[in-house]
């Protein structure tokens, strides 16, 4: 059976109060329609693609649909209400089974999406929902009515159906209705519940969006690097001055710390290393701040759809004394990668005098950093 997809995009987004449909709101370089595509995507199981679209909206989520989909994917004006919205879509629609699905919901998982589809498969129609938690009453200023909450369902999407059943609910439709199931419930048959997940929320106010931040594939990225510590030199760590007779000899500032912490990043976004993206047969490079470079590795995950979470790292000095200089290391990276100070954890050991890094020829730093593909 050929299964179509229908995703409300066409409202307003009023009660997130952004000054633009909270759907496009740009989150750590993406938004909630392209983490919601990317989410039925992954699932495999969708042959087409109507995504509704305000007129104000419609060239964005258009261009979005494109890079995500391809051309196959429709853009349908929706309508004043949601309802009006999905009645528009239906008339595109070219499967044997339907989903739609709210465009507000990004953390949809593959489970419901096929479980949805089975259902309408069987039964006809899978509402997804999940028993509600807490009781639920009806009132205004005072409670009137105790619904309780045995028997009682927080209804998600998607809600999937047969296509000709649903299309034959909202031929019959006179009023309004809270959703697809329930004009499904009025004119066809009481439909079937699929179990739902109380992660599959609605992004409905402001801060509902602080959790499209957290959401995402963890990476994990190292790095080592390595410096000859001689006289004549500036001695730089994580972009800060370091007091000391000796300093690091390189093409570029010799910033081993800094040095390291990219090639972490790096390596985390599968992006090769620093030697690979500032080759150090480049004169544009020579003496350069290594700070500049990691503002650049920063813009290089981000075009990759990658969030930086976390960098830490450890410095291997016999000398100078680092103690006292770490809290301005860290303050300074955490201001160059936007990153709150408790996440980025720096740390200095000597190495009790042994090897080259004991007889102060040279400094090692072993970097590690958290990333977030989004
Ligand atoms: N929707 C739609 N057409 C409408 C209204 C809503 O396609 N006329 C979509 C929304 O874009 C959203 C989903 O239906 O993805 C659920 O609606 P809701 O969360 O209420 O979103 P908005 O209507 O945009 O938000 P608000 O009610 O706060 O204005
Ligand atoms: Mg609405």
């Amino acid at each position: 059976m050929s299964v179509s997809l229908i995703l409300t995009c066409a409202g307003k987004g009023e009660r997130a109060g952004f000054n633009e449909n909270k759907l496009l709101v740009d989150v750590n370089g993406t938004n909630c329609i392209k983490k919601v595509l990317s989410a039925f995507i992954k699932s495999g199981a969708i042959n087409q693609y109507i995504i509704t679209a305000n007129k104000n909206d419609f060239n964005r989520i258009k261009e979005i649909a494109k890079t995500a989909i391809g051309d196959g994917a429709k853009v349908v004006l929706g309508g004043k209400t949601r309802t009006d919205s999905v009645m528009n879509a239906l008339k595109e629609v070219s499967g044997d089974i339907v989903l739609i699905h709210d465009g507000a919901r990004p953390f949809v998982s593959t489970r419901i999406i096929k479980d949805c589809i089975k259902s309408a498969e069987l039964f006809g129609s899978g509402i997804t929902a999940v028993p509600s938690r807490d009781t639920v009453a009806r009132g205004e200023d005072c409670i009137l009515d105790y619904a309780g909450k045995s028997g009682l369902y927080i209804i998600q999407t998607p809600q999937a159906f047969k296509t000709d059943k649903i299309r034959l609910a909202y031929s019959k439709i006179d009023g309004t209705f809270n959703d697809d199931g329930e004009i499904y419930k009025r004119f066809i048959e009481p439909p079937k519940i699929v179990n739902g997940e109380y992660d599959n929320i609605k992004l409905t106010y402001k801060e509902d969006f602080e959790l499209l931040k957290q959401c995402g594939e963890y990476r994990f990225g190292v790095g080592f690097d390595c410096h000859e510590l001689v006289p004549k030199r500036n001695l730089v760590l994580g972009g800060i001055k370091i007091e000391h007779e000796k300093g690091l000899l390189g093409h570029s500032d010799a910033d081993v710390l800094t040095h390291a912490i990219m090639d972490a990043i790096l390596s985390g976004a599968s992006l090769r290393d620093i030697g690979y993206h500032f080759p150090d047969k480049d004169p544009r490079y020579k003496d350069i701040d290594s700070t500049v470079l990691l503002k650049k590795v920063l813009t290089l995950i981000k075009e990759k759809g990658y969030a930086l979470k976390s960098i830490s790292a450890v410095i291997m000095a016999e000398k100078p004394k680092l103690l006292n200089y770490i809290p301005k290391i860290t303050q300074n990276l955490a201001s160059i990668t936007g990153l709150n100070e408790e996440n980025v954890g720096i740390g200095a050991t000597t190495l009790e005098g042994l090897g080259f890094v004991g007889r102060e020829e040279g400094i090692c730093v072993h970097a590690n950093a958290v990333l977030i593909k989004l």
